[in-house]
Formats: structure tokens, sequence, C-alpha cells
């Protein structure tokens, strides 16, 4: 097992009723802003319930942060903060609305120009530098509420870039599972599948020693495998909506990538197809996570068998056949999940987005990314290419 330190001082308050105790949750005598997104937050009662659980706190109201949150939106947050004297954010709301949040804490303070924190990939670790914030969280999906990384786009120039640091964990995650009640069927599609691929990046490498890592991350697959399907159809079921919102804060709150190799370019090539075509981020994930395996074939092909075998149970004589299995079955299960799996199905305008990507990338310098650093441009190209 590789040497890791665990660090993740976000109170998590979960379960049924847990609005109620903002008041004992946010800092006395400091104005607030209320970040939220669309509007989804006044339809389903989450807005009513944050303020009946704070009477008498000063709060400021900012809304419209995008899916996929804009950097140009957040910077109006800024201003106001700075203008306002605000002490304190609360983010209501989906990974968009925390993950802007998180912008928005570090770019307050920053000496310099706040763009630098996306460009440069700033580790924002002082947190004496930041404005502290708490979440609610509506949308299981990301892990932001309990995570401190965080992605933004740049309207101007089509880039979704991450960024992050220990000093922008949430100081409190109120994570609610009855909230997924008023959830379109498609962002519960999307936040399994989501959480689903954040093990996968952490889980899916080559075989080493951690085994407690590998049970837990085949756990969290195994339990998104069986109630995926069904929460999607029975959101109101407090069983299902409770055991779906932890695993996916489970799956990207640090604990599975302690001690083991990550991958994560399955990510790194979805964000661009979320820059260019605003696909949703999970649907960009079903597209390139299984090409990815199969381009990766060599290097996955051992821990794609113990997946296998393990999460879907699959039989085989071979390694290479169970692998094959494997990435079959995911395949299978993200069709469940109503993903579709091709870029062609998703967007018109496929044809030139290999040859975008891999500039772009090599503009960027990634020229070796995945736990064994060698997806390379050319593996890049045949991943998005075969995504077609
Ligand atoms: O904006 P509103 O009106 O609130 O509507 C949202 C939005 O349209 C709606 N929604 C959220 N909760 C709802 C609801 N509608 C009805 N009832 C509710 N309870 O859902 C839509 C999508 O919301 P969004 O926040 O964009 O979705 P998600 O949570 O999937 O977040 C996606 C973003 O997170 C980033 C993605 O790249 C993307 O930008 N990620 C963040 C990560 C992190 N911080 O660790 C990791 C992830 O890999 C991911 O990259
Ligand atoms: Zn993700």
């Amino acid at each position: 097992m590789l040497n890791f330190e665990l660090y993740n001082p976000t109170n998590y308050v979960f379960g049924k009723g847990q609005i109620a105790k903002l008041a004992e949750l946010v800092p006395q005598n400091t104005k607030i802003l209320l970040a939220y997104g669309g509007g989804s937050i006044f339809k389903n009662g989450v807005y009513e319930q944050v303020k009946a659980a704070l009477p008498n706190v000063d709060i400021l109201e900012f809304g419209g942060i995008e899916p996929n949150p804009r950097y140009e939106t957040l910077m109006k947050a800024v201003a106001i903060i700075r203008e306002q004297n605000i002490g304190f954010i609360l983010a209501v709301g989906g990974g968009s609305v925390i993950d802007g949040v998180k912008f928005i804490s570090a770019a307050v303070k920053f000496d310099g120009n706040p763009m630098d924190i996306l460009h440069k990939r700033l580790l924002i670790k002082d947190a004496s530098q930041v404005i502290p914030f708490g979440t609610v969280l509506t949308l299981p999906a990301t892990g932001s509420e309990m995570n401190s990384g965080a992605v933004v786009t740049i309207n101007e120039t089509q880039e979704k870039l991450s960024f992050g640091g220990s000093a922008l964990f949430p100081k409190f995650s109120i994570c609610d599972p009855t909230v997924i009640a008023s959830l379109p069927k498609k962002q519960i599609q999307n936040g399994v599948v989501d959480a689903f691929t954040h093990v996968m990046e952490q889980y899916l490498t080559y075989q080493h020693d951690a085994l407690l890592q590998d049970r837990i991350a085949e756990s969290i697959l195994q339990t998104l495998v069986e109630i995926g399907p069904d929460v999607v159809e029975n959101p109101t079921d407090y069983k299902l909506a409770s055991n779906y919102m932890w695993c996916a804060t489970m799956a990207l709150n640090g604990l599975i990538q302690k001690g083991v190799p990550t991958d994560w370019a399955t990510h790194m090539i979805g964000h661009e197809l979320t820059a260019l075509y605003e696909i949703d981020h999970a649907r960009t994930l079903a597209i390139i996570g299984p090409n990815l395996y199969r381009v990766m074939f060599d290097t996955k092909k051992e821990k794609l068998s113990q997946f296998g075998e393990r999460v879907f149970g699959v039989q085989g004589t071979s390694v290479e056949e169970k692998a094959e299995k494997a990435i079959e079955k995911t395949v299978d299960f993200f069709h469940k999940m109503g993903m579709l799996t091709k870029l062609s199905e998703n967007t018109a305008e496929y044809q030139s987005t290999a040859d975008f990507i891999v500039t772009r990338f090599e503009e960027r310098g990634w020229k070796a990314l995945g736990e064994k650093q060698n997806i390379t441009p050319e593996k890049v190209r045949a991943i998005v290419e075969m995504s077609y």
C-alpha cells in the first residue's frame, strides 16, 4: 500500500429533516451569501426549508449559477462578497453550485488574476485566504459536498478546468436524501453513473496491495449496480435514496483513493466533451470510460477481470475473457442507466473531436495520463475515435 495522509474536515450531516440544523451550523454574527442555481430550490421546498431554519440571519441571495458553472457568472458573486463584506457562503444545489462556491471562496481574497486559479491549477491551502462555506446538497453525484476539488468553465475560451486544495473543503454539508424526489430522471441517471465512474477512476488501475481499498471500492460499485436503475424509478423510496446519496459521497470523498494508484483520464477527456458540446458530465464518462478500458486493455486487464468477477459475477477461463466481459457488463449497466454511449448519439458535430482534444492536451503538456502515465496523445486519439 502507498503512504498516505487522510484529511477530511467536512462535518457531514446526513438524513431526513437535517436542513433544520442549519442554524447550529452556520457562523453567528456574519452576513451570509446563499448561492444557488437555476431555481430548482424554489420549486421543491428546499429554499423554504433553508429560510425557515435561518430566521434571524442576514442573508443575501445569489442565483443563476449554471450547470457546469461559468467563471464569468461566479466573478459577479466575488464582487458582491467584496462589496458587502460577507463572511460565509451557503451553497444550496448540486455539484455545479457547490463547485461554483468553491471558486468564489478562493477568488474573493486571491492576490492576482482569479483566472490563474484555473489556468495554473493552483492548490488553495491557506484557510485564512478563503471565505468559509457550507452546503445543502440537492443532487448526489459529484462528491463535491465532501471533497476539496471543483471544476469551472471559462465561457470565453470554452475551457473546463479543475482546481482545489485543502482550504476548500465545505465546513459542513447537509445531505438529506429526500431532496432527490424532485430530480428529473436524467439527473439521477447522471448521478449514479458519475459516482460509478469516480470509483472506477480510483479502482480500475492495476493489481496492488491495498486489499481493503479494493473491497470498499467494489462495495460502492455493487451497491450502485443494485440500486441504480430502481432509484431512477422510485426516488421517494428512502432506502434507495439514502444509499444512492451515501454511495455518491463515498465515491469521491477521498477515502478510496488513499494508498492506491489512480487514473482520472476518463474525466480529463470527458471534461473536454462537456466544454465543446455541453454534454452532461456523467454522459461524457459513459461515452469515454469503456473505450478507455478497451484501448488500455493490456494495462488494465487484471483489474478488469477482478472487477468483472467481484462486481458483476462474470466467469471465464482467462483473464482476457473475464476482462472483456467486464467491459460489456459496464456498457450494459450504462445503457440500463439511460446513457447513450456513443459520441455521435449525443452530438452531430463530432468529426474533429479527437484532433481538438489531442491538440489541447499537447498544448497543456498533458502527454502522459493514467495510472502508469502511458495514456499518450496517440492513445487519447484512439479512445476518442473509438467513442464516435
Ligand atoms: O440549477 P438548478 O435549478 O438547481 O437545477 C439543477 C441543474 O439544472 C438540477 N437540480 C439539482 N438538484 C435538483 C435539481 N432539480 C430538481 N431537484 C433537485 N433536487 O440538476 C441540474 C444539474 O445540476 P448540476 O449541479 O450541474 O449537476 P451535478 O451535481 O451532476 O454537477 C455537475 C458538475 O460537477 C462537476 C461536473 O464537471 C459538473 O460541472 N464535477 C465536480 C466534481 C467535484 N467537485 O469533485 C467531480 C465530478 O467529477 C465533476 O467533474
Ligand atoms: Zn465526475
